[in-house]
């Protein structure tokens, strides 16, 4: 075994006994490294991707800026959110108190924030990289059809119909491989380079 590999194998049974002794306080605060298909943590603010992604059609990248240009795809500060909501106060009840606790949060630009609570967590010696796959991949989908980048939802499902943001792959090594694995196949096919790296184990732990 290489030295690196003795390390991971270190990381992942320090990663295991955390939890144990730091103690849970909810079995919301659970999390297995990554695996966890579906995993949908509430928010402290009843924050919607059906309502701003779906029926208001808003961007994603309007909020997770640098998706494609950087390694990791942002979450939003409430200065984005105040660009609305300095004057969309909500119409029903429940809309006024929901954003009635952004405006605390938001505390005229001084207030506490949010502190959103993280959905996806790769462990540390995982290099995934957001803009290399959202913009520079060359992606082949099932029918053959090449494009540059891969959409969203390929990796994160629909969002426009979740509520808070919930994990919809379980991000283990095997699923990365995988789709590597049939993206080689399929680029052979129409004459594109393989390049999604399988066996290379330091394109993905560095
Ligand atoms: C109006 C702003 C806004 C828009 C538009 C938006 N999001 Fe989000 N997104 C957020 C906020 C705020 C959070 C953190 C709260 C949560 O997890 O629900 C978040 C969380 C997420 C997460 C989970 C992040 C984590 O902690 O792992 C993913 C994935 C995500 N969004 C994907 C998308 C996709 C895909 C779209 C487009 C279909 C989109 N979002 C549109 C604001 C937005
Ligand atoms: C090829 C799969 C894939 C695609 C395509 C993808 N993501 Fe992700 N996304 C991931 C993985 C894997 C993570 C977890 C990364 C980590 O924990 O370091 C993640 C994490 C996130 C997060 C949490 C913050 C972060 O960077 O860790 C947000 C927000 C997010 N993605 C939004 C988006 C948006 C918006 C798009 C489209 C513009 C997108 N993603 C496209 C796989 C993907
Ligand atoms: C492009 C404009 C826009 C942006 C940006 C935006 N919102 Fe909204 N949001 C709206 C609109 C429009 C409504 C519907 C209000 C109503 O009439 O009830 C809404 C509703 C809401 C509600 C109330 C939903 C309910 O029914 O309970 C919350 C909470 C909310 N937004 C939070 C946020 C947060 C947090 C952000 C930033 C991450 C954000 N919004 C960004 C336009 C926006
Ligand atoms: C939906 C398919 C898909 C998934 C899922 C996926 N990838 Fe990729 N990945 C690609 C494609 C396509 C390329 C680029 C192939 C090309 O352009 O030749 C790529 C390239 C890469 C590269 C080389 C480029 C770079 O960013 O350095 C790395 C590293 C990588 N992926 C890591 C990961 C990791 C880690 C995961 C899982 C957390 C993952 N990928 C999940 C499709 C995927
Ligand atoms: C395409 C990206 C990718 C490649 C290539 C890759 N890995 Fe991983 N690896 C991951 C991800 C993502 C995780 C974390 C999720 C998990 O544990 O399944 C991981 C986890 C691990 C772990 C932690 C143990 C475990 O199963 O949770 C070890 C050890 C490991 N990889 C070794 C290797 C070796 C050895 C190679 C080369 C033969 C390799 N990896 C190639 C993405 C990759």
């Amino acid at each position: 075994m290489s030295a690196k590999l003795a390390v991971l194998f270190l990381l992942m049974t320090i990663g295991f006994a955390m939890p144990v002794l730091l103690g849970f306080r909810s079995v919301n605060d659970i999390q297995l490294p990554n695996i966890h298909t579906d995993y949908q943590p509430e928010q402290p603010i009843s924050y919607s991707h059906r309502l701003h992604a779906g029926v208001l059609n808003i961007d994603c990248q309007y909020c997770h800026t640098g998706a494609d240009e950087s390694r990791h795809a942002s979450i939003p500060n409430l200065q984005t959110c105040m660009n609305c909501h300095e004057q969309v106060a909500g119409q029903t009840q429940e809309a006024k108190n929901n954003i009635q606790n952004l405006y605390v949060a938001w505390g005229n630009g001084v207030g506490e924030g949010v502190k959103w609570k993280r959905v996806h967590n790769n462990p540390d010696f995982v290099y995934f990289n957001h803009m290399t796959h959202v913009r520079i991949a060359n992606y082949v989908d099932d029918k053959g059809n090449h494009s540059k980048g891969i959409d969203c939802a390929v990796c994160h499902g629909d969002m426009k119909t979740v509520g808070v943001a919930r994990q919809h792959q379980n991000l283990t090594m095997g699923w990365c491989i995988n789709c590597h694995r049939d993206q080689n196949t399929r680029h052979a096919k129409i004459g594109l380079e393989a390049r999604a790296p399988v066996n290379a184990c330091d394109a993905c732990h560095r």
